[in-house]
Formats: C-alpha cells, sequence, structure tokens
C-alpha cells in the first residue's frame, strides 16, 4: 500500500507492507483522513506517536470501508463504512482500527466530510461536556475558533443551546464564523465580553491570565492547544477568586477503554447532529494522497476555515 511517510523530516509517499489486523481490529481501506496539528508536531519530532504505531505513517484520524475484521472483531462487517481516531498510521491506503474505537459514517456525510469528523469533534466533545461540564444556556468562549477542533466546538455549544463565543484572528475566518449566528471577536481585548463559563482554550498560554479574567465565578478552562506557547505565569489568587478551573487533556495517550468511551459518546451525542442539520463538517481543502506534502504546506499555512483532508483513491 501506499502512504504518507516521515522520511528525514519531510513528508513524502512511499510504498509499504500492507497491515494486518490483529484480535479485535478492522482492516479499513482509507477513503478519506483528515490532518491535525499533532502531524505537523510528529513531522518536526515534536510528538513520537505511543508503541506499537507505525512510528513514519502519521494520521490520526480516518473514513473508510471495512475489508477484514480481526478476530473477535464484531462490531461491524466487510463493507461497512467506518470512521475512528488511530494513534497513528492513518493517512495511508489501508489501516487498521480497533473496532470499538471505530464508528459508523452517518449516511449523510461523503467520505471527505467523514474523514475530518473524528479527530475534532470527538476532541471539542470531551472537552465540552466530559471534561468541562458545559451544560444548556452556559457562555462558552473558544478561543481559535476558525481551526478544526473550534469549528466543532462552536457547533456543538450552539447544538447544546449554550451561548457561544469564538475569537478568530483571521477578518475573513471571523466574518464566517459570525454568520453562524455566534458573537465573533478579534482575540484582543475579549475579556471585556465576559463573564464567560467555560473557555476553551485552543491556541495556548498567552491567552491564560486574560482567561481568569474573563471567567464566570466557578469557571472552567479548558486547555487542548498551546501552538502560541506553553508557559505563563498567572495569579492564583484570581483562580481561587473565581473558585474556578484549569484543566488539561490529550486523546493519544489514553488506554482503549477511555478512547471506546468517548468513541461511544460521540455516536450518542454527536453524530445525530450531522441528520438533524445542526452539524455539519468544514473542509477547507483537499488534496489526493500524492499531492500529500501540499495538504502539509496548506495546513501549516494557517488562515483556514476548518479542516483539510487527504483523499485516497477509490
Ligand atoms: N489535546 C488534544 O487532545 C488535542 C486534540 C486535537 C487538537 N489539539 C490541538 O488543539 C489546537 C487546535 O487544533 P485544530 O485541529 O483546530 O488546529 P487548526 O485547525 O490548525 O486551528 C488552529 C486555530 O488556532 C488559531 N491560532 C493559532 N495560533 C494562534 C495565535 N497565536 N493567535 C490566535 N489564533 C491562533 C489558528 O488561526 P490561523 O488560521 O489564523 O493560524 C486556527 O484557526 C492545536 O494546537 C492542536 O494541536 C489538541
Amino acid at each position: 500500500m501506499r502512504a504518507v511517510t516521515i522520511r528525514d523530516g519531510q513528508i513524502v509517499v512511499a510504498e509499504h507492507p500492507d497491515p494486518e489486523p490483529q484480535d479485535g481490529q478492522l482492516l479499513v481501506r482509507v477513503r478519506a483522513a483528515g490532518l491535525n496539528g499533532a502531524d505537523m508536531m510528529q513531522l518536526a519530532g515534536r510528538y513520537p506517536p505511543p508503541a506499537g504505531v507505525p512510528a513514519d505513517i502519521p494520521g490520526l484520524e480516518l473514513a473508510g470501508e471495512v475489508v477484514a475484521c480481526g478476530r473477535r472483531a464484531e462490531r461491524f462487517e466487510v463493507g461497512d463504512r467506518v470512521m475512528g481516531i488511530v494513534a497513528g498510521g492513518g493517512q495511508a491506503e489501508l489501516a487498521v482500527i480497533h473496532e470499538r474505537t471505530a464508528m459508523p459514517v452517518p449516511e449523510e456525510l461523503d467520505w471527505t466530510a467523514a474523514g475530518g469528523v473524528p479527530e475534532v469533534f470527538t476532541t471539542a466533545h470531551d472537552a465540552l461536556f466530559t471534561q468541562a461540564g458545559l451544560t444548556v444556556g452556559e457562555r462558552l468562549l473558544v478561543h481559535g475558533a476558525a481551526g478544526g477542533v473550534g469549528m466543532a466546538a462552536v457547533q456543538l455549544g450552539v447544538m447544546a443551546g449554550a451561548r457561544v463565543t469564538a475569537t478568530v484572528r483571521d477578518d475573513h475566518a471571523r466574518e464566517q464564523i459570525g454568520a453562524l449566528g455566534v458573537q465573533a471577536l478579534e482575540p484582543q481585548g475579549f475579556a471585556e465580553c465576559g463573564p464567560f463559563d467555560v473557555i476553551l482554550e485552543l491556541v495556548g498560554a498567552p491567552n491564560l491570565a486574560e482567561n481568569l479574567q474573563a471567567l464566570a465565578i466557578g469557571g472552567r478552562i479548558c486547555v487542548i492547544g498551546v501552538g502560541a506557547g506553553a508557559t505563563t505565569e498567572i495569579d492564583l489568587r484570581a483562580l481561587m477568586g473565581k473558585r474556578a478551573r484549569i484543566h488539561g487533556s490529550t486523546l493519544r495517550a489514553r488506554s482503549l477503554e477511555e478512547k471506546a468511551i468517548t468513541a461511544r459518546l460521540v455516536e450518542k451525542m454527536v453524530l445525530p447532529g450531522f441528520a438533524s442539520g445542526d452539524l455539519s463538517v468544514p473542509v477547507a481543502a483537499t488534496f489526493p494522497l500524492e499531492e500529500a506534502p501540499q495538504a502539509y504546506e496548506r495546513f501549516r499555512a494557517g488562515k483556514k476555515l476548518g479542516k483539510v483532508v487527504l483523499e485516497m483513491p477509490a
């Protein structure tokens, strides 16, 4: 099979042996695979994949058809359309995924859209609802809202009945997010528009002190992305005074059990939103597998609304 391959710090497309499904795994003919910030970090040598995952084939999410089932894999059959999160190896013509982290592709989603769902909608759902306990009527602030996770979080917040504010630094992307009916702000001076019950931090440390100012009593800050910086100084008196919580999370390092729980929650709480029309998958750009280097360049260039997705040959 051919796969996106990290070779000497560069992205190339190269031949690899076909993977074989182990117990509980599905072998999937990948039709689409989204790019994520973690792929960029892995390429830069700053995010090595966990043991047992191909070190040179990136890709944390995929959508495709089941072509074989490993022993004791019973949730899906050959020919089923599945999508899900993998710990690596997703950007390939063939990939394996554990059946418990795989989800059915809703019929409303084409392959391209499905390839951009798993990582960002799972991350956003887990952060907002499982970790931060966002509820109806609360005020949600999403920083870095034009990216894949941000667009998912904005839509999930609206669907759940939260009052959503988004910070977006690109003018054009800000206008488009405002058109979704949410308050869309430049990042500068966002605290004036608070207080917020939940702040989803997708940009990083430079926002943290102002996040504390902008937080409602009992508010929660969920740190998911630190692209703009990971260290900062905060006044702990502000944290105490707000009776606030700051917490962080990653998905990739979780156990199979924990990942399976996130997948079941997404199946139940998120996927119906595609059928009802509450959710969509904004796709900023698509590239065929052969143009993987250009896809990575497009992701790194920023100023995109939503996902960059690789499309595999049928
Ligand atoms: N912890 C986890 O489990 C987990 C899971 C998924 C993603 N993440 C992380 O979460 C972050 C968001 O992921 P994503 O997939 O949404 O990435 P993305 O599609 O690249 O979006 C990032 C967004 O943040 C904005 N941004 C970046 N730097 C900024 C800055 N200095 N000031 C203001 N805005 C800035 C970008 O704006 P521009 O377009 O203008 O650059 C973009 O809209 C990434 O850091 C990613 O690595 C973490």
